[in-house]
């Protein structure tokens, strides 16, 4: 077994950070499997270019001829699972890409896990690793005084996209108890930070606003999101990867619940201090209330005791210094944000928006 980890869309969001991260304190190889969906980009990988460390592969995690040939030239350590189809808006449209990569996708790379793993000497089998990494909907959604979810919480997914992650989380789960696979689970809540796909909500209001456009506020803008910047969940991950008991699942959040409007609010605030608008009004002239998400998830909330406990993990950031840095990083980078506005872009956020009125 060699010194390399195979990690699935890594050209995402969270997934480009996470390389990012690990390839700036470790020499460990990653084999970087990504299929470049709307939401995958190689601009996040742009610092790595000519790196000998970053092996990019540009295959679905469903394919399983090319994820079998991967592990068997490169022999991997660990497998770390970010692919996925992410937004829930999008579930709500098209639910048929949920199911192919998350429940398939995930099954699929599951079994090629297994196949290789059974073909390890019994001291690799022991150190391997098969990661998921998974999210906080898949619990549902919390009342205004119920607790945080723990990982005790019973799964009651409510979008198409929450439940092909249950689902995937319990294929997982099962690969562990009925064939011994060393998998590791981790359950996280709403990221943000840089290199985020201007679908989900700070980066649109960002982008929205330096652009003059309105900022949609969905519904009453009084649902709950727990904010964790998205290098502290990337340095969550490695702690679990390093250190997690296998077949445990770890909770990962900030401990910074927010309502969405203030959210908005906060970022209007710092848009107005970093770069006011020309006609000296505050950013929050643009805010504008549309029609609800159907099945709007109005709390979720992550009691992170575990990993804390258990593995010493505690974010390094603030939602106010995360989200400085947030802002400071899509004003300083008006090319990516281009770049990623393409047709298809323009496309998805008109189809979105127009039905909301
Ligand atoms: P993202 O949508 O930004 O990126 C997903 C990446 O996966 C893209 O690069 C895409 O090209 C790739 N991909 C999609 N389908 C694929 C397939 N079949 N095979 C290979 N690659 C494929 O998503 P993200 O926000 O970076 O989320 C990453 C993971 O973290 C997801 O599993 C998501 O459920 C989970 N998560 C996200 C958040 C969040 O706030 N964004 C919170 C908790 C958990
Ligand atoms: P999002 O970033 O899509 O993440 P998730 O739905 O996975 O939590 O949305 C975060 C919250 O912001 C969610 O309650 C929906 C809301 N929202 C808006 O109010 N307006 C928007 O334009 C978007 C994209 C989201």
């Amino acid at each position: 077994m060699n010194k390399a980890i195979i990690v699935t869309g890594g050209a995402g969001f969270i997934g480009g950070n996470f390389v990012l991260d690990w390839l700036a304190t470790s020499d460990v190889t990653v084999i970087n499997l990504d299929c470049l969906t709307y939401a995958g980009n190689m601009e996040n990988l742009a610092s790595l270019e000519g790196d000998a460390r970053h092996i990019f592969v540009k295959a679905g995690i469903g394919d399983s001829v090319v994820v079998r040939g991967l592990f068997e030239k490169y022999q991997p350590c660990a497998v770390v699972n970010f692919a996925a189809e992410s937004h829930v808006d999008r579930s709500i449209h098209a639910p048929e890409d949920f199911i192919q990569t998350n429940i398939v996708g995930t099954f699929r790379l599951l079994e090629a896990a297994r196949n290789y793993w059974n073909t390890l000497a019994d001291e690799d089998k022991a150190a391997f690793r098969f990661l998921h990494v998974s999210t906080d909907e898949v619990y549902g959604s919390l009342k205004k005084d119920d607790p945080a979810f723990s990982e005790e919480n019973k799964y009651e997914p409510n979008s198409p996209y929450s439940a092909s992650k249950a689902a995937s989380d319990h294929l997982v789960r099962a690969y562990h108890h009925t064939y011994g696979l060393p998998v590791l689970t981790t359950n996280c809540s709403n990221n943000y930070g840089p290199y985020h796909f201007p679908e989900k909500l700070i980066p649109l209001i960002i982008t929205h606003a330096l652009a003059g456009k309105p900022l949609p506020v969905y519904g009453d803008g009084q649902q709950i999101r727990d904010w964790l910047y998205v290098v502290d969940h990337c340095r969550g991950i490695r702690r679990v990867l390093e250190a997690g008991r296998v077949g445990e699942t770890y909770n990962i959040g900030g401990w910074n619940e927010m309502a969405n409007l203030d959210i908005v609010h906060i970022v209007c605030d710092l848009l107005d201090e970093f770069r006011p608008r020309e006609d000296g009004k505050s950013y929050r002239e643009q805010i504008t209330f549309v029609t609800d998400r159907p099945g709007h998830d109005r709390r979720y909330a992550i009691d992170a005791t575990k990993i804390e406990k258990e593995l010493g993990w505690k974010p390094q950031e603030t939602f106010q210094t995360g989200i400085r840095k947030t802002i400071q990083w899509y004003l300083d980078n008006p090319e990516w944000v281009a770049n990623v506005q393409s047709g298809s872009y323009r496309d998805w956020v008109e189809k979105n928006y127009a039905e909301r009125g």
